[in-house]
């Protein structure tokens, strides 16, 4: 295998990095992709950074032991927590989805003022103001934790099979008058704190699939945008300043690996969400994903 044809390596806590993976697949088609979701120890976002961080080297090591080219950390939560240490650690270049949200916050707007929805954790570590206001220091950046957005989210992909029929059928599976009931809650502070933000960006990789509601509870003035197309960016220009874009002769395969018990499930959710069915997928023990491995420098 030509280096440049190695996978790409895409890491989550659980589903919702296939929001970007299936970005990744799309705009790069000939680029394969190999894919960890951590289900069995979702959600990031309520854990303590320490932790969080421990489990995005794991999986960093594990997939450069799996001989990808890059990787990508597709979770703002793990982002947050442990990129600077992957990046220092693992023999791979690795990228994160904060910049790139960041970028797409700030191409956004217009009057400075941005919400980032995200889990607790990433809302914590500030990681999103530093990121934005790095690319402009007089941006006001309003933080809105949403506690519950990813179990909502696991919760509604857990029903299983049928989703890509319901969404066909009765159209977004997700706006249902419950989830905008809590997204309305949640999304409170935000809009009545007299912030006046012009755009809010989807600072956690499973919020795309609430976007109907998140929509909806902001009304059509406010711009949401999400991180997945500027990492895809971000991850075209990095491969190609290395030589290592896959050519136009490579035929994208893509593998999933999962620590849920349940792969079935995995297999139907992440399909939905993948956009195209996930045909390879092997299930990996936490044992597994925390053997200590040798570091392979020099990738
Ligand atoms: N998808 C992850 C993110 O982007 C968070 C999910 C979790 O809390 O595990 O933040």
């Amino acid at each position: 295998m030509l280096d440049s044809e190695r996978p790409i390596g895409v890491f989550d806590s659980g589903l919702g990095g296939l929001t970007v993976a299936r970005c990744i697949a799309t705009t790069l088609p000939h680029e394969s992709i190999y894919y960890v979701g951590d289900t069995k120890r979702c959600p990031y976002g309520v854990r303590s950074e320490d932790e969080v961080r421990s489990f995005v080297l794991q999986a960093g090591n594990w997939l450069a032991a799996h001989d990808v080219k890059i990787m990508i950390i597709a979770c703002n939560t793990a982002t947050a927590a442990g990129l600077r240490i992957a990046q220092q650690m693992l023999p791979v270049p690795v990228i994160g989805v904060i910049a790139p949200g960041a970028r797409a916050a700030i191409n956004s707007t217009r009057t400075r003022k941005v919400g980032v929805l995200a889990t607790p954790l990433t809302v914590r570590t500030g990681a999103y103001t530093r990121a934005i206001q790095d690319l402009d220091a007089g941006v006001n950046v309003y933080g809105c934790p949403a506690p519950s957005f990813v179990e909502i989210v696991e919760r509604e992909l857990a029903t299983g099979a049928h989703l890509q029929e319901r969404w066909l059928q009765n159209g977004d599976v997700f706006d249902t008058p419950e989830n905008r009931m809590e997204v309305e809650r949640t999304l409170m502070p935000l809009i009545s704190g007299g912030a006046q933000v012009d755009t809010v960006v989807l600072g956690c990789t499973h919020f795309p699939l609430l976007a109907g509601p998140i929509r909806h509870t902001l009304g059509p003035d406010v711009r949401v945008v999400s991180s997945a197309e500027e990492t895809t960016r971000e991850l075209h220009d990095i491969l190609s300043r290395r030589n290592q874009l896959a050519p136009a002769s490579a035929r994208a395969e893509h593998r999933f690996a999962t620590t849920s018990d349940n792969i079935a499930e995995f297999a139907a959710a992440g399909s939905f969400i993948f956009g195209q069915p996930l045909k390879s997928i092997e299930h990996i023990s936490l044992d597994e994903l925390n053997q200590p491995r040798k570091p392979c420098f020099g990738a």
